[in-house]
């Protein structure tokens, strides 16, 4: 059974977790045994790398250390994956099926151990945490059940005397990069894709979330993964360009933004070596479209949950919330009243609403968005309060939403706690959605209304992803909501959907004259 379509059942889990959690948390006060370097099985030894401190996005407090991938141990690694890599697709699938399942049950078993991990290194919250590992669960089981399906071979009708057979197979070494905001959930989803399809696997996690990466590669080979088939690879943006660069390299996985997807995809066209697919899951500008039909008290708390759960930092969030101007007024004053309740702190207080901005660098951009921002849109609500004491040296950007004249004023994707409001007048729907599909992305949709009929017909008019009538748009469920984007948000197929592991695969026809 997948986690996420079962949530039914959770509140007794919940409660036994935050008291394992918080047993976590103080045995581990210091936090800073954390570690983090090359895995895999090289031919040599990894270049020998310093140790980089690893700090909290909480309180800048040092959680662990990492050692940085070099280029030598790029090139090592993809050598050696690819000398593994045949010995590693004729394993049976479901070899490979159960290793994934392997590792499922003990990131279950080991959840609190891994919400501790996400709060102090990524800064999730208690609840974004369990939806974390959670989904983290959910596409090993997934994608070991489809991979069962995809790779058995298909026996096709022909002529007598003659048989032929289809077949899926892995195409080599895959590379797999990810984004820092689900440090778990998109590394694991990748890797296991990428895995139990047959192929080797380099990862490269974000230069920001390390240590968790570290803990799920090192749990994948508990579950019986050959270190020569699976590889983590700690290291920035060079790290990544040159794995894709490789000519070795025969596919990549990749989470993260637009600009660099498209680095990403110009590599690939040109690089020596195999015609190597790209799947690029990336970013979105994404609209709520809310009607005088809508409920106050629903639209209020999807627009909180969408824009503002996990600061922001989520691909699917809110960003522009379209509100026909007859009920606009009470919505907005609605919405500013939520902000002001919301509760910014530790990740692990389970009080604790929306937590830190990744690092520096994203808080900085996100204040001087806001700066730029306050002088043309009109502030709606008050912002709640920062945290003081002991998190004051944390990365704290308060949520806030601004009134804007048009969707022409919002013109990329500000990737935090930051809405943006625009008034539209019931004629000129048609108009507002002609916007919408001209800014490009394509990722995520929310709808407000009770008129069904409008509901779809907006769906099929709006070139997204995924699109939620009257509920939040983020947290898809693996198997449930297949989740990915189209335009400038991402190639498909969507990540914990059936169609997801046919492009890590190549497919062979034998024919066989009896
Ligand atoms: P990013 O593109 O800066 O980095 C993502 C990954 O790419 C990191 O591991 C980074 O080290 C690596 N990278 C950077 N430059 C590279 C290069 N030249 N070659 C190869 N790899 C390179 O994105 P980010 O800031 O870490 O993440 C936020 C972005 O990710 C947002 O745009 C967000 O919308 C998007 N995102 C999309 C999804 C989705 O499923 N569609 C999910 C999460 C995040
Ligand atoms: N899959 C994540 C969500 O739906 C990004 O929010």
């Amino acid at each position: 059974a997948l986690y996420g379509a079962s949530r039914a059942n959770s509140k007794g889990l919940d409660l036994q977790m935050r008291a394992a959690v918080q047993t976590e948390l103080a045995s581990r006060a210091s936090g800073a045994g954390f570690e983090a370097f090359c895995l895999g099985t090289p031919h040599g030894s990894w270049a020998p790398t310093p140790k980089a401190p690893v700090l909290s996005p909480n309180d800048g407090t040092q959680v662990g250390t990492v050692q940085w991938a070099t280029k030598q141990d790029v090139a090592m690694a993809i050598e050696t994956a690819h000398a593994a890599w045949p010995y590693w697709e004729a394993r049976p699938v479901t070899e490979r099926a159960d290793m994934l399942r392997r590792a499922a049950d003990a990131l279950e078993a080991q959840m609190p151990a891994y919400l501790h991990l996400l709060a102090i290194e990524a800064g999730k919250t208690y609840a974004d945490g369990v939806a974390e590992v959670r989904e983290a669960v959910d596409f090993l089981r997934y994608y070991a059940h489809q991979a069962e399906h995809l790779m058995a071979p298909d026996h096709l009708p022909g002529p007598t005397g003659e048989t032929n057979v289809l077949t899926a197979r892995g195409r080599g070494v895959w590379v797999c990069i990810s984004p820092w905001n689900f440090p778990l959930a998109i590394f694991a989803g990748q890797v296991a894709a990428a895995l139990v399809t047959g192929n080797s696997v380099i990862a490269k996690p974000a230069e920001q979330t390390p240590l968790v990466a570290h803990a799920f590669v090192k749990l994948m080979y508990e579950a019986g993964v050959p270190q020569d088939a699976l590889y983590c690879l700690p290291g920035a943006g060079e790290v990544g360009a040159a794995l894709t660069q490789h000519p070795l390299t025969a596919g990549v996985a990749f989470t993260g933004s637009t600009q660099v997807a498209k680095l990403i995809a110009a590599t690939l066209a040109t690089k020596p070596g195999p015609l190597a697919p790209l799947i690029a899951e990336t970013g979105g500008i994404n609209a709520m479209i809310v009607d005088s039909t809508a409920l106050p008290e629903q639209v209020i708390d999807a627009v909180v949950m969408s824009a503002f759960r996990s600061a922001g930092q989520r691909c699917s969030a809110l960003r522009v919330l379209c509100v026909q101007d007859d009920i606009a007024d009470e919505l907005i004053a609605g919405i500013g009243g939520a902000l002001e309740v919301l509760r910014m702190g530790h990740p692990a207080d389970a009080a604790t609403d929306v937590g830190p901005i990744i690092d520096r660098e994203a808080l900085e951009r996100l204040q001087n968005y806001e700066r730029e921002l306050s002088s043309r849109g009109k502030a709606v609500g008050g912002a709640p309060k920062l945290p003081d004491g002991a998190l004051a040296a944390g990365h704290f950007f308060a949520p806030v939403a601004y009134e804007l004249p048009s969707l022409a004023d919002v013109k990329e994707e500000v990737f935090g706690p930051v809405l943006h409001i625009v008034r539209y007048k019931a004629k000129a729907l048609d108009a507002l959605m002609d916007q919408i599909n001209a800014l490009g992305y394509g990722l995520t949709l929310g709808v407000q209304t009770r008129i069904t009929a409008r509901a779809e017909a907006i769906a099929r008019k709006l070139r997204v992803g995924n699109v939620y009538v009257n509920r939040s748009m983020i947290g898809a469920v693996v198997g449930v909501q297949p989740f990915g984007g189209q335009g400038l948000s991402g190639t498909g197929p969507k990540a914990g959907g059936p169609h997801y592991l046919t492009r890590f695969v190549t497919e062979q026809t034998v024919t066989i004259n009896t």
